[in-house]
């Protein structure tokens, strides 16, 4: 997995980890307190929980898969923040089995919900786990993105396919269970009782532009993540992203 402080890696995190990085300010100059309690679902080997424990919070990753969670802890210790990161086996359904109801200042559910059987559920249950005043960082695979991809790459039955179903399932074959629209996103986190403070379009462009053209232009890179943290404010790129970052904030308690 791809980590925010790498530059190549980093054009797949570096719109998402900008935005939580000021959630991350503002619940902390909100709360008067420098370490936040984070808890990222589904946090894999740590791709965002480990640079959020560099930044001096307490996160707690609960992840179903005992390799991603091995993989979590030598990277903590790499990173000299073993103490800040504790990893526990569980998954966004049986959620509160493994950690307290109503006890994290910020919660993460990236590339998570594509693979839960009910998404409005597990929108429920990490939104569920948030403290008064709390910040929900929701990122979960675009149904535009994979349209257009598949198009693209010239497999123009399976595109018209994701188009059509419901949970924008390219095919037999294909590995993601759900992908959503930016409107089924934020009437999830709505649904359950957060306001959408933010919307973001991730990886608009990065995933369609052939590799080489990044990596041998000079300069191409930085000027491809400018242009990526530009299309993500505009939401007209919103239908056409790989991935979708809604920012769920409690409602009417910002300063709790
Ligand atoms: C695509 S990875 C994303 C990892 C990390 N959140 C990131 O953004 O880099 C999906 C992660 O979700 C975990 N996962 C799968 N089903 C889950 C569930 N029902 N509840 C919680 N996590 C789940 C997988 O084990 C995997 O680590």
């Amino acid at each position: 997995m791809s980590d925010p402080m790498r530059p190549r890696a980093s054009l797949r995190t570096a719109v998402v980890w900008e935005v939580l990085k000021d959630a991350l300010d503002r619940r902390v100059k909100a709360t008067g307190r420098a370490a936040l309690d984070v808890l990222d679902t589904g946090g894999g080997s740590g791709n965002f929980a480990v640079p959020a424990a560099r930044l001096g919070h307490q996160v707690t990753v609960v992840d179903p898969s005992p390799n991603a969670l091995f993989a979590l802890e030598r990277r903590a210790a790499e990173a000299g923040v073993a103490d800040r990161v504790r990893g526990v086996q569980g998954d966004a359904h049986g959620l509160f089995d493994v950690v307290e109801r109503g006890s994290y200042d910020v919660v993460l559910c990236h590339g998570v919900l594509e693979y839960v059987d009910d998404p409005a559920e597990g929108v429920r249950n990490v939104v569920a786990a948030l403290r008064p005043g709390g910040v929900l960082s929701l990122l979960a695979a675009g149904l535009g993105g994979a349209v257009l991809a598949r198009a693209l790459a010239g497999h123009f039955k399976e595109a018209k396919q994701a188009l059509e179903d419901p949970d924008g399932r390219w095919g037999e074959g294909d590995p993601v269970p759900h992908r959503f629209t930016a409107e089924q996103l934020t009437a999830l986190v709505e649904d359950a009782g957060l306001g959408v403070g933010a919307v973001h379009g991730v990886r608009v462009f990065a995933d369609l532009v052939p590799g080489v053209l990044v990596d041998t232009e000079p300069g191409a890179l930085e000027a491809l993540l400018k242009l990526e943290a530009a299309a993500a404010e505009n939401p007209a790129f919103h239908s056409v992203a790989t991935q979708l970052h809604v920012l769920g904030e409690t409602q009417g308690t910002a300063g709790a």
